[in-house]
């Protein structure tokens, strides 16, 4: 597939067919993922692919989370309803990053989170985009964080960053292109290019 075509053509899905997914083509969705670059190339994604009872699991505890929360008057946002996306994929990826150091290497930034989550938030692009040119739908999801503890503990990741989970499975449905600020109204451009300068500005 194009890569400009996949971009212009992935969408979030939120309603998946139950026809499970091989094995191999998570694989595939993976090993192009770790293709993403990287901060000096530290990787510092870590993935738990999660199937069958484990991923019912991960609904189960972000479900009983959002309802916990709703019954306590608080809010809950988006979560209830990415659950229910969720109980319908028959993958979901837990996307994790290594702690950051206790003292960070001279030759990072000291905000090394923030460095870190960018490389991360790009692996997560890339991981939606070979989902959707391996013909799989796949929805990047935040939500999980309302249960940022509770995952934790049950994977034993403490000391890790939890970053975002993906749901990977094949589309039941085919949404239309949601909105799009244009490229020119977020875009500031200074400067012309050398070949249009005037000779005293050269
Ligand atoms: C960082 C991030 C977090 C997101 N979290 C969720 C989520 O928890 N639940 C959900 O349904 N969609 C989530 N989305 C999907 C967005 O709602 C979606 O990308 C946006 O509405 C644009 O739609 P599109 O992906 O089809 O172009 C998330 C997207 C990003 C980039």
């Amino acid at each position: 597939m194009d890569t400009l075509q996949a971009i212009h053509d992935r969408r979030s899905i939120r309603h998946f067919a139950s026809q499970p997914v091989p094995r191999e083509l998570v694989e595939r969705v993976l090993e192009a993922t770790v293709q993403s670059p990287s901060a000096k190339n530290v990787q510092p994604w870590r993935f738990v692919v999660l199937e069958g009872q484990e991923k019912e699991r991960l609904v189960r505890l972000m479900t009983a989370k959002g309802e916990a929360l709703a019954a306590a008057g608080e809010g809950t946002g988006s979560l209830l309803g990415t659950c229910r996306a969720m109980a319908q994929a028959p993958v979901a990826v837990v996307i994790l990053n290594q702690a950051p150091p206790a003292e960070v290497p001279p030759e990072f930034h000291e905000d090394w989170h923030f460095v870190m989550l960018q490389s991360t938030g790009g692996a997560i692009q890339t991981m939606l985009l070979a989902a959707h040119a391996l013909g799989l739908g796949s929805l990047w999801i935040c939500d999980i964080l309302f249960a940022h503890d509770e995952v934790m503990v049950w994977l034993g990741c403490e000391g890790e960053v939890l970053v975002a989970a993906v749901s990977l499975g094949y589309a039941d449905e085919a949404p239309g292109q949601r909105p799009r600020k244009g490229w020119a109204e977020v875009t500031q451009w200074l400067g012309a290019p050398s070949s249009q300068r005037s000779p005293s500005e050269a």
